[in-house]
C-alpha cells in the first residue's frame, strides 16, 4: 500500500522534522500536539527551516510553498483520522501519554492504518500491545536532526507483520533516507551505542578528567565526530538522554547503563540542553 497521507502527533523538534521531510516527499501531512498553539509552532519552525534552504539555493519558492501547503494543522484527530494511511506519534517519552494516544487512534483508525512511533526507548512491542492491530504497529525512529539525518531505525516489534515493516522501510526510502531493519531491543541499536558513550563523557567531566570543551575536542579531533558528546546531549536534551539511559539500565538491569548522577544533576536543574538555553553550554547569547 503507497503510503500518501500521514498524521504527525506531536510538533516538537522530532515530530516537526518528521512532518518537514514528509512534506518535502510530497505527502499531505496532517500535523496535531496538545494545544493549536504548540501545532502552530511547530508549523512556523518548519516554514522557517524551508526558507533557510530557499535563502541557500536548495528549494525554490514555489517548491517550499508546495511544501508548505501540503501541512494542515489539526484541531482534532477524530476526522482525519479515518483518512489515513500512517499515524506516526513523537510525543514526550511517557508510556502513559502515548499509551492513551494509541489507544484513542486505534478505535478511530481504519484497520489498514499502520499506526507507527518514533519513541527513542519505549519497546516498540509494549506500545503495539495496547492496540488491536499489532501486526500494523511499527517503529519508524528518526535521528535528531529529522531532516539532515540520514538515518532512520524501523523496528519490528514481536507482532510486527513482514508487509507492515517493508511498507515503512518503503516509505523512508521515499524520504531520501536509508532504513535499518532493527528488532525490538531497549534502545534498539543507535541509542544503545551513543547514549552510554554520552553518559560515559559525563561521568568524566564529573570526575574531572577534563573540561566540558576538551571531552568534546577529543571525539572531534580523535574519532572525527561532527560534535562531542556534550554538544550531542546538548542537541538531543539532556532529559531525553537520562530518560534513555533508564530506561536501558531497567530494561537489561545491568550497571554499566547506569544513569551519571552529574547528568541526573543537570535535568533537575533543569539545564537540559539548547531547549532551555543552557546545558553542558550556554545557548543564551546566541
Ligand atoms: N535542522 C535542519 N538543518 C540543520 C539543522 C537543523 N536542526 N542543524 C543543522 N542543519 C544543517 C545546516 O543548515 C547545514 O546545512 P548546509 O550544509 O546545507 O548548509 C548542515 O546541517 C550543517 O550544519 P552546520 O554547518 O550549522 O553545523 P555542523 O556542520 O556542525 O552540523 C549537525 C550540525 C548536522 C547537527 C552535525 O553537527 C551533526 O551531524 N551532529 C551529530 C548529530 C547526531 O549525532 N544526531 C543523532 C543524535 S541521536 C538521536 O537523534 C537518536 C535519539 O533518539 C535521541
Amino acid at each position: 500500500m503507497a503510503i500518501e497521507r500521514v498524521m504527525v502527533i506531536g510538533a516538537g523538534q522530532m515530530g516537526g522534522g518528521i512532518a518537514q521531510v514528509m512534506a518535502q516527499a510530497g505527502i499531505d501531512v496532517a500535523l496535531r500536539d496538545v494545544s493549536d498553539e504548540l501545532v502552530q509552532k511547530g508549523i512556523g519552525r518548519i516554514d522557517k527551516a524551508l526558507a533557510r534552504l530557499v535563502e541557500k539555493g536548495k528549494l525554490n519558492a514555489d517548491d517550499k510553498a508546495a511544501t508548505m501547503g501540503r501541512i494542515s494543522p489539526l484541531a482534532t484527530i477524530d476526522k482525519a483520522a479515518a483518512d489515513v494511511d500512517l499515524v506516526i506519534e513523537a510525543v514526550a517519552e511517557k508510556f502513559e501519554i502515548k499509551r492513551d494516544i494509541f489507544q484513542t487512534l486505534d478505535g478511530l483508525c481504519p484497520q489498514r492504518t499502520i499506526l507507527a512511533s518514533n519513541t527513542s526507548s519505549l519497546p516498540i512491542t509494549t506500545l503495539a500491545a495496547v492496540t488491536k492491530r499489532p501486526d500494523r504497529f511499527v517503529g519508524i525512529h528518526f535521528f535528531n536532526p529529522v531532516p539532515v539525518m540520514n538515518l532512520v531505525e524501523v523496528v519490528r516489534g514481536l507482532g510486527s507483520s513482514e508487509a507492515t515493516v517493508d511498507e515503512a522501510c518503503a516509505l523512508v526510502k521515499r524520504l531520501g533516507k536509508t532504513a535499518v531493519r532493527i528488532t525490538d531491543m531497549p534502545g534498539f541499536c543507535g541509542n544503545r551505542v551513543v547514549i552510554p558513550m554520552i553518559n560515559e563523557a559525563v561521568f568524566a567531566l564529573m570526575e574531572g578528567v577534563a573540561s566540558v570543551e576538551d571531552i568534546d575536542a577529543v571525539a572531534k579531533l580523535g574519532f572525527n565526530h561532527p560534535m562531542g558528546p556534550l554538544a550531542l546531549s546538548d542537541l538531543i536534551g539532556n532529559d531525553t538522554v537520562l530518560s534513555i539511559m533508564e530506561v536501558l539500565y531497567e530494561s537489561f538491569g545491568d550497571t554499566k547503563f547506569r544513569p551519571c548522577p552529574l547528568l541526573r544533576k543537570y535535568v533537575a536543574a533543569g539545564w537540559l540542553g539548547r531547549k532551555t538555553g543552557k546545558g553542558f553550554y550556554d545557548y543564551k547569547a546566541a
